[in-house]
């Protein structure tokens, strides 16, 4: 009653919002109930404050995204940590929703009925049951039936970031890798060309691929880093660890929550690990691999060399094939092009006969 504004209060006005909003518990609410919707506008804020979900514009364009980003850190642009319509933007600026279908689906729609994106759980919700939505304080988004159950949960669909918590990896017994797949460009969150993901073949080692192509790898795990990263050094202290996959029957590398630390498949392809420092309110790139020319993979192609050399726009590659060993291609290598590699060289009769 207190807080009803009528018109002859007009000229309190002023002073019953302020005490209104201080009766009121500023902070936002961090679930959505079967039926209600996030309009364009509104968030779930997470306990704890740490995570924000919401919709978001990259960059100068007129297209609306769900994602969730950092709250409490930096800008929302340069720390969006998941999005959900990456493929479809909502275009009308004011009228896209979230909504908790009566179905038990979180859906994203355009104006009216015009789904763009859904969960698509098929489980339908039992006559007993109610569900909802909810942004935890580790950044997850869970849809959980009333009895506490999880039916889906957004770290079961990473976009291009892992953050510490998350545990996706490959299923041993499906074969289903759980990869991180970049953003297209810097403003555009459809998927882009590069994912990372374990090594589907088992080896306890990180690819970045381009499309179907290997275009870098980690080395292998030695239980604390992985031997290819240079910044990965033996007192590298971010407790990443190995899932007991025997057990598990999932491989997967997991941290313990730590939300200074963030990391990434970059739209440029490279795989980032960023750190928040308080000392300058914003995150800093601890590393970013590859990042020279000879760290890609297979950069030389088989039976070759690979050295980098000062060039004209920076370090360059050189290839040279090993002793005993000529191009595959020898007009596509003396152009630069070094993809086919080299083969062993053919001897000669006599070469044979002179080597015995
Ligand atoms: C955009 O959304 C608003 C709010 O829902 C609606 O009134 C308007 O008709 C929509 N515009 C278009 C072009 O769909
Ligand atoms: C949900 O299903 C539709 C239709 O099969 C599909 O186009 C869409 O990509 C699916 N959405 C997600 C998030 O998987
Ligand atoms: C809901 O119904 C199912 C079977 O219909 C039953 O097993 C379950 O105990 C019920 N749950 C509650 C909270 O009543
Ligand atoms: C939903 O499930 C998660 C565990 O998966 C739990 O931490 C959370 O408290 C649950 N939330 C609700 C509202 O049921
Ligand atoms: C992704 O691949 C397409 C097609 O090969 C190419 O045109 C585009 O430049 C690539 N994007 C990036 C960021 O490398
Ligand atoms: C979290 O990471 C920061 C930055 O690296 C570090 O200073 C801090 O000790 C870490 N916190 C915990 C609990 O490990
Ligand atoms: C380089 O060589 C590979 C293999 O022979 C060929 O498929 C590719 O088109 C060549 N690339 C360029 C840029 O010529």
């Amino acid at each position: 009653m207190f807080c009803s504004v009528r018109n002859e209060l007009f000229l309190l006005f002023p002073v019953i919002v302020i005490l209104c909003s201080l009766s009121v518990p500023s902070r936002g609410k961090d679930t959505l109930t079967l039926g209600e919707s996030l309009r364009d506008g509104d968030t779930l804020i997470s306990k704890g404050d740490i995570f924000e979900l919401g919709f978001f514009t990259p960059g100068e364009s007129n297209r609306r995204y769900i994602g969730v980003w950092y709250r409490s850190f930096s800008t929302k642009l340069e720390t969006i940590l998941w999005v959900a319509n990456r493929e479809k933007p909502v275009t009308n600026l004011s009228g896209g929703a979230l909504t908790l279908a009566r179905d038990g689906n979180l859906i994203v729609t355009n104006t009216g009925s015009d789904v763009l994106w859904s969960t698509n759980i098929s489980t339908p919700i039992s006559n007993n049951q109610s569900r909802i939505v909810q942004l935890l304080a580790d950044g997850n988004i869970v849809l959980n039936n009333s009895d506490g159950t999880t039916v889906w949960q957004s770290f079961d669909y990473p976009t291009d970031t892992y953050i510490p918590g998350m545990r996706v990896g490959l299923d041993l017994q499906t074969g289903v890798n759980q990869v991180f797949t970049s953003w297209r460009s810097k403003t555009d969150p459809a998927q882009g060309n590069f994912t990372l993901g374990i090594d589907p073949g088992r080896s306890t080692q990180l690819f970045v691929w381009d499309g179907e192509h290997p275009r870098w790898r980690s080395g292998r795990w030695n239980g604390q880093i992985f031997i290819g990263i240079e910044k990965m050094v033996p007192t590298y202290m971010y407790n990443f660890k190995l899932s007991n996959y025997d057990l598990e029957k999932k491989m997967y590398y997991y941290t313990g929550f730590n939300v200074s630390h963030r990391y990434m498949i970059s739209w440029d392809g490279t795989d980032q690990h960023l750190i928040w420092s308080e000392t300058s309110r914003s995150w800093t790139r601890f590393f970013a691999e590859p990042t020279t020319p000879c760290e890609l993979y297979n950069r030389c192609g088989n039976y070759a060399t690979c050295t980098e050399i000062d060039g004209k726009v920076g370090l360059e590659p050189l290839c040279m094939c090993l002793k005993g060993h000529v191009p595959a291609k020898e007009t596509e290598w003396n152009n630069g092009n070094w993809t086919s590699g080299c083969v062993r060289r053919v001897l000669y009769k006599c070469e044979k006969e002179g080597m015995k």
